[in-house]
C-alpha cells in the first residue's frame, strides 16, 4: 500500500469515529434507539413497549383534606409511597430499571394538578383514568378501596405491550426489569374450550391474546422461594399487588361485563377484595385465560428482613404501619429519597437564579493539593 492510500484510509478511518463520536454524545439516546431496532431487524424480533406502573386514588387524601406541596408531601403516605416506588425505579442507582422502561402512574379524576404536577417533575407519566362506576354488588371491605375499580384502565393504557403492575406500597431491593424475561411472563393464547366457559349471555367476548402472570399469595412464614403448602389461600390465589399484564380494550370490556351482573345485586366473584377477586375470577386456572406463575422472589407481601436476605427483588407492605417488620429500612429509603429530590430541586434553583455563581468560595489548601503543586 502506498502511503498516499494510507493516508487516506487512516484519514477517512479518523473522519468515521469522529461522526460516530459526534453523534454518540449529541444524540446518544437516539443513537441507542437505531441499535436497537437495526438489532431487532437482524434478529427478527418486535421492539416491545414495556412501562411499570401503580395506582394512585385521591380517595383518602380527599376524605382527610390533604393538599400537600413538595415540602409537606410525606403527610399524604399514599403519595409518599408512589414517589418513593418511582425513585427506586428510575433514579435510585442499586434499583433502577436499566432498560429505561418508563413508570406511569395511573390517577382518579380526585387526585389534584399540584399533586400530579411533582411526579411529573420527578420523571414519571402520568395518565388520568375516568372513575369507572361500580354498582349495588360493590360492597369493599374498607371504605378506602371506594375507587380501586379504576385501577382496572389499565388494561385500556395499549400504548403498552406489557405492563408490570406494582401497588404503590412496593420498593425495591434489586433492580425488576428482569421480570419482563421470566418465562411466565409471555403472552398467552385464549383457550377456545376450557373447562369452566365464559356465560356468553352476559358476558362479552376474549381477546385472541392475553397476559396475566404472578404468584400466589404467601402466609406470613414461608421460605424464598415460596414452595407448595405455604400459601395464604392456596396455590390458585393471587395477590393483585404485583403482576405483569398486556393491555387490551376487549379484556377491560370482558372485565366490565363481569361487573355487571344480570340482576344488579350478585357478581360471579366475592367482592370484599373487589378488583383481586375479579381478577382472580377472570383469570381462573380452569377458565379460557388461566393465570400463569413467574418466580415467587420477584415480590413478597408482608415481607420480613429474612426475606431481604434470602433475595427478595421488592417488597410490598403498609411500611407505614405500627407492625411492620423493616420499618427501619423504609424510614432510610424515604430519607434517601428526599435527599435525592430535594438536592436536585436546589441545584436546578441555583443554576436559574445564578445564586451558585455568584457565591464566593474559599477552599482550604490540604496537603494534598500542596502535595500536587509541588509535583508540578
Ligand atoms: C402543605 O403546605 C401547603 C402550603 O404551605 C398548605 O396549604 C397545606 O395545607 C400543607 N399541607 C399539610 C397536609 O400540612
Ligand atoms: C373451576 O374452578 C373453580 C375453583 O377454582 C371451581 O369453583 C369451579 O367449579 C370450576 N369450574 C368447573 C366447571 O369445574
Ligand atoms: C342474581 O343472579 C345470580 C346469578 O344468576 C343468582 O345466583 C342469584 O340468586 C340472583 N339473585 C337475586 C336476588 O335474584
Amino acid at each position: 500500500m502506498t502511503p498516499f492510500y494510507f493516508r487516506i484510509l487512516l484519514c477517512s478511518g479518523a473522519f468515521l469515529l469522529l461522526v460516530v463520536v459526534s453523534i454518540s454524545s449529541y444524540h446518544r439516546d437516539t443513537l441507542y434507539d437505531t441499535v436497537d431496532k437495526v438489532k431487532d431487524k437482524v434478529q427478527g424480533i418486535k421492539h416491545e413497549r414495556l412501562a411499570y406502573a401503580t395506582f394512585l386514588a385521591g380517595t383518602v387524601a380527599e376524605h382527610d383534606g390533604l393538599v400537600v406541596t413538595a415540602h409537606n408531601f410525606t403527610e399524604d403516605i399514599y403519595f409518599t409511597s408512589v414517589r418513593l416506588l418511582g425513585y427506586h425505579l428510575m433514579h435510585k442507582p442499586s434499583t433502577r430499571s436499566r432498560r429505561k422502561i418508563p413508570f406511569v402512574v395511573l390517577v382518579t379524576d380526585n387526585v389534584p394538578e399540584s399533586t400530579r404536577a411533582i411526579l411529573r417533575n420527578d420523571g414519571a407519566t402520568v395518565i388520568a383514568a375516568d372513575t369507572v362506576e361500580t354498582g349495588d354488588w360493590f360492597q369493599p371491605d374498607m371504605w378506602r378501596w371506594n375507587d380501586v375499580m379504576t385501577k382496572l384502565r389499565l388494561w385500556q393504557l395499549t400504548q403498552f405491550d406489557r405492563v408490570l403492575f406494582l401497588d404503590s406500597d412496593t420498593a425495591l431491593i434489586k433492580p425488576l426489569d428482569g421480570v419482563f424475561d421470566d418465562p411466565g411472563a409471555a403472552i398467552k393464547h385464549t383457550i377456545r374450550n376450557p373447562v369452566d366457559a365464559i356465560d356468553d349471555d352476559i358476558e362479552s367476548p376474549l381477546p385472541e391474546e392475553y397476559l396475566l402472570a404472578t404468584f400466589p399469595e404467601a402466609r406470613h412464614d414461608h421460605s424464598m422461594p415460596v414452595v407448595d403448602g405455604e400459601w395464604a389461600i392456596g396455590p390458585d390465589y393471587f395477590n393483585a399487588g404485583f403482576f405483569m399484564m398486556k393491555p387490551s380494550e376487549e379484556l377491560y370490556q370482558h372485565y366490565v361485563s363481569l361487573m355487571n351482573p344480570a340482576n344488579g345485586t350478585e357478581t360471579k366473584f366475592e367482592s370484599r377484595y373487589p378488583e383481586q377477586n375479579l381478577l382472580n375470577y377472570a383469570h381462573r386456572r380452569n377458565g379460557s385465560m388461566p393465570w400463569q406463575n413467574i418466580a415467587t422472589n420477584w415480590n413478597v407481601f408482608r415481607p420480613t428482613m429474612r426475606d431481604v436476605e434470602l433475595g427478595v427483588y421488592s417488597l410490598h407492605a403498609k411500611w407505614w404501619g405500627p407492625k411492620a417488620d423493616l420499618r427501619e429500612w423504609f424510614a432510610k429509603e424515604e430519607a434517601l429519597m428526599e435527599g435525592y429530590y430535594n438536592g436536585r430541586d436546589e441545584a436546578s434553583w441555583e443554576e436559574e437564579t445564578g445564586w451558585a455563581d455568584e457565591m464566593e468560595l474559599e477552599l482550604p489548601i490540604t496537603t494534598r493539593m500542596k502535595r500536587w503543586m509541588k509535583r508540578s
